[in-house]
């Protein structure tokens, strides 16, 4: 049996949490849980039989568990983490991994001395419709990439402990808070841009609300959209519209079918999934269905078990993100003015 300890009980923790309780016959569950705010540990904690811990650093330092699960407020990530591979344990931490270079930096050396498993929730990686659209342009099934546009718009989310999304030193704002997910992806499906070019629109406090990136590729047209302040009524969605040179495939996720792929000769068709888990979210948060974090925590403790490398969103991959979505920040003016 793996036994996870779950840091942070919140929008986050609660997800994965869902996920582990559907990976129960995988010989894997959570034994240990940490947050502050004890009413929302004691909930997860119930549900598993788990142990309950103050706050992240006393778990680390007491439970007996093979992995650490950070759920934690992005600014708290790098110093948990850390701690946790120096205890000799397994790593997961969500997504951005961290807010600066420093602390990518400071990851990798911790990386390197224990040799731990530790992988970045990068969770667009293993989401079904956005895994179709890789393997596409791996097998050069339609060929080569001429266009693509991503986007990822929301209302704004309120759910945070303390509102740290909001401020921007903890969260590093909608750019590295909600558009890393397409940036990583970008990365992931097209290699590293030579460049970024990037315009915000901010809010009265000049923070970084909405942000419209061009990625410097040669030979292809590359952008992508963010925003996390549209009216409360709005639907959370993301979305990529691709153009190869035989076909073009739309994603919505606010779409029945939310994949449609129009060939250049024949008929537009809906690939079908084998989605493993579907099951969808009545926590207040701004996804549609768990299915890529049940895949991302499934692939990730399959990886302890076979003692294998991490090769889908590996820790060095995280921080090459935030490294990227930084200079997006940077060529907009900086994430506050
Ligand atoms: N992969 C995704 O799609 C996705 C979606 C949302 C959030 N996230 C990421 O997940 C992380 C958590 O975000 P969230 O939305 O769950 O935030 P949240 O505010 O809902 O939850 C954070 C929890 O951490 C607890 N906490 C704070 N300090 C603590 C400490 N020292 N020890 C233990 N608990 C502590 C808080 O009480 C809170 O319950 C962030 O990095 C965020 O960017 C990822």
């Amino acid at each position: 049996m793996i036994k996870v300890g779950l840091i942070g009980a919140g929008f986050m923790g609660s997800m994965h949490a869902t996920c582990y309780e559907a990976l129960k016959d995988e010989k894997i569950t959570i034994t240990a849980v940490a947050d502050i705010r004890n009413s929302y540990a004691t909930k997860i904690a119930n549900q598993f039989g788990a142990s309950i811990y103050e706050d992240g650093m006393s778990l680390i330092n007491n439970a007996d568990v093979d992995v650490i699960d950070i759920c934690l407020p992005t600014y708290l990530h790098t110093e948990h983490a850390i701690e946790a591979m120096k205890k000799d344990r397994h790593v997961f931490i969500e997504k951005p991994v961290c807010l600066t270079k420093s602390e990518g930096d400071k990851l990798l050396i911790a990386k390197k001395e224990t040799h731990k498993l530790v992988m970045v929730g990068q969770c667009i990686r293993l989401w079904d419709e956005y895994v179709y659209l890789k393997k596409i342009v791996e097998k050069n099934e339609y060929g080569k990439v001429i266009t693509a546009t991503f986007k990822r718009i929301s209302p704004l989310p309120t759910w945070a402990w303390n509102n740290w999304l909001h401020k921007v030193q903890l969260s590093g704002s909608v750019a590295l808070d909600m558009h890393i997910h397409d940036s990583d992806f970008i990365r992931y499906l097209l290699g590293e841009p030579n460049g970024v070019n990037a315009v915000a629109s901010r809010n009265n406090k000049g923070v970084i609300q909405q942000m419209f990136t061009t990625y410097n590729y040669p030979n292809k047209v590359v952008v992508a959209e963010v925003c996390w302040d549209y009216p409360d009524s709005f639907p959370f969605c993301m979305e990529y519209r691709v153009k190869l040179e035989k076909a073009t495939i739309v994603y919505d996720s606010t779409k029945i079918p939310t994949l449609i792929v129009y060939p250049t000769h024949g008929e537009s068709f809906t690939p079908k999934f084998n989605q493993k888990f579907t099951d969808t979210n009545d926590l207040g948060g701004n996804v549609s269905s768990l299915g890529g974090y049940y895949n991302e925590l499934k692939y990730f403790t399959k990886k302890i078990k076979e003692k294998g490398a991490i090769e889908i969103a590996p820790l060095n991959e995280g921080i090459k993100s935030v490294n990227l979505v930084l200079d997006e920040i940077h060529s907009a003016g900086g994430a506050k003015l």
